[in-house]
């Protein structure tokens, strides 16, 4: 690392590693009871597993966006973060507002809304939170030797982040409305500007990892913000098809949703022929490895699973099913679980010294999760298309489904298992690398000599 307080990043890092473990504890809680076996029904009836595995998610996510931030803006800007304590005040207030939030889900104590069930008082404190951290990173770049397009793209996108959270925080009475305003911040975070800081993560990583040249990975990065912008605004009409909005949803949403893969499918080609041009010169090949992973499994989850179900006539049949699950699960993985490892594999040898970039754990670490994480995709699909079949057109009910394909479920906890696997050795590789330090600094790794795997 080149700055001192990049060091703050690693405490969001390994904040994230543990809520992903908590995260992975809740959905087997619910895969077992899917196969019917649901023991922990009075103490976590399966809303409330539903709620903490979702929420864990997207906390975790955004500790690793955050960490990211704290790691690429000083560098990007040159110069040391605002301040630091600040930086510390942040994480820990975060964690205690999550802490909270995930207890309250435990004793009904949430906004129902799904992704949104975090309790209004709490949201205000969220908010502050987040501004703090706008406020830290904004005044570093701000007040930097030079402003790169990366740096800007990635604070864009957070701040578009902070301010689509607020349309989720106004009260309505009407079910239809509230539902069309979650969706601004729930579609419009995940397609629209969530993917301006994967995008601006992922130009960070290939200017670094490549060796080709900021200007030449930069230039790409305007198409991507381009086609996102072009495709996901009025892609949020495929959630208003069937919600008692007006007709013309169906169309609008029709159309654009299936221009939205186009952005993935760019940011897929772009990774992809950046190596190529570089020649995979750096010798952190892992973080390459989860770089293009990203790239490609985002295009695979987002874009050719989004489009599976986003047209009208198919969307009718498949709303709210499994199937949803099967593109939610690879989506989140490829796009946003992917590039916060992808960032953690970059940077950690980078923070404490130690050069774990090429070992075979890693190399399995990445195959087996990524391995595992399909197979989950793919038991959620035949499920998923299983309960539309039966349900949505032989007419059958939903319980009654849901009891004929208890045994996918058997094939998503063994896919899960080895999914599990592959992250909890990615993060024994992260402890390994141990705390950050000072004497990495400045320090030219590819000379630092190997340490004992
Ligand atoms: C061992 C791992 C995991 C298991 C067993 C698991 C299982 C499940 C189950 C059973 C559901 C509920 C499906 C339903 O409504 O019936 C669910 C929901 C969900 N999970 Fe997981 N999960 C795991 C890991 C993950 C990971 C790593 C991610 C993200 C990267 C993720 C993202 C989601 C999302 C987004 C939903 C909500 C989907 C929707 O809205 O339909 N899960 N998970
Ligand atoms: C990384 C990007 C993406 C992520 C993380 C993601 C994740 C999700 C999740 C979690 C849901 C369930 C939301 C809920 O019911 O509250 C969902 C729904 C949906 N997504 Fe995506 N998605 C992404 C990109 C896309 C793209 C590019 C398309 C279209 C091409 C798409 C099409 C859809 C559709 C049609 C639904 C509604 C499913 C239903 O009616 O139940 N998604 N997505
Ligand atoms: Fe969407």
């Amino acid at each position: 690392m080149k700055y001192r307080s990049q060091k703050v990043a690693y405490w969001f890092f390994a904040s994230a590693m543990l809520l992903l473990v908590l995260q992975i504890v809740y959905g087997f809680i619910m895969g077992f009871a899917h196969i019917g076996y649901d023991v922990l029904h009075n103490w976590i009836p399966f809303n409330t597993a539903r709620a903490v595995h979702t929420n864990l998610l997207v906390m975790w996510l955004l500790l690793g966006f955050m960490g990211t931030a704290y790691f690429i803006i000083p560098e990007e800007a040159d110069r040391e973060l605002a301040s630091v304590p600040l930086a510390y005040i942040q994480l820990i207030s975060f964690l205690a507002v999550g802490v909270i939030a995930l207890l309250g889900f435990h004793f009904n104590w949430w906004e129902g809304r799904k992704f949104l069930e975090i309790p209004r008082p709490l949201d205000y404190l969220v908010v502050v939170n987040v501004l703090t951290f706008l406020g830290n990173i904004g005044w570093t770049a701000w007040n930097a030797k030079r402003h790169t397009t990366t740096s800007i793209v990635l604070y864009m996108g957070l701040l578009f982040a902070a301010l689509l959270y607020l349309p989720g925080m106004i009260t309505f009475d009407n079910q239809t409305v509230d539902s069309f305003y979650r969706w601004w911040v729930v579609h419009l975070w995940v397609e629209g500007v969530w993917e301006l800081i994967m995008g601006g993560i992922l130009c960070f990583l290939l200017i670094k990892l490549t060796g080709v040249d900021r200007e030449v990975v930069e230039k790409w990065l305007y198409l991507i913000v381009g086609l996102t912008f072009l495709s996901g605004i009025l892609g949020t009409g495929h959630h208003y098809y069937y919600i008692g909005t007006p007709r013309y949803w169906l169309m609008i949403g029709g159309v654009f949703s299936a221009l939205e893969p186009l952005a993935f499918l760019g940011m897929a080609i772009y990774a992809l022929a950046m190596a190529r041009k570089g020649g995979r010169k750096h010798p952190n090949k892992i973080a390459l490895t989860w770089s293009l992973g990203c790239a490609v499994m985002s295009f695979v989850g987002a874009g050719f699973l989004g489009i599976a179900h986003t047209i009208p006539q198919v969307n009718m049949y498949t709303h709210g099913t499994l199937v949803t699950a099967m593109h939610g699960h690879l989506a989140f993985w490829g796009a946003y679980a992917m590039i916060v490892l992808a960032m953690i594999a970059y940077a950690m040898p980078l923070l404490t010294g130690r050069k774990l970039w090429d070992t075979p754990a890693a190399n399995i670490a990445f195959w087996t999760s990524n391995i595992g994480m399909v197979g989950m995709t793919g038991a959620f699909g035949v499920a998923g298309i299983t309960q539309v079949v039966l349900e949505r057109r032989v007419g059958l009910d939903f319980l009654v489904v849901q009891k004929e394909i208890q045994m996918h479920f058997v094939g998503l906890v063994l896919a899960a298992s080895l999914f599990t696997i592959g992250v909890l050795m990615f993060i024994w590789i992260f402890l390994k690398h141990g705390l950050p330090r000072d004497e990495a600094l400045e320090l030219d790794l590819t000379s630092v000599a190997p340490v004992a795997k």
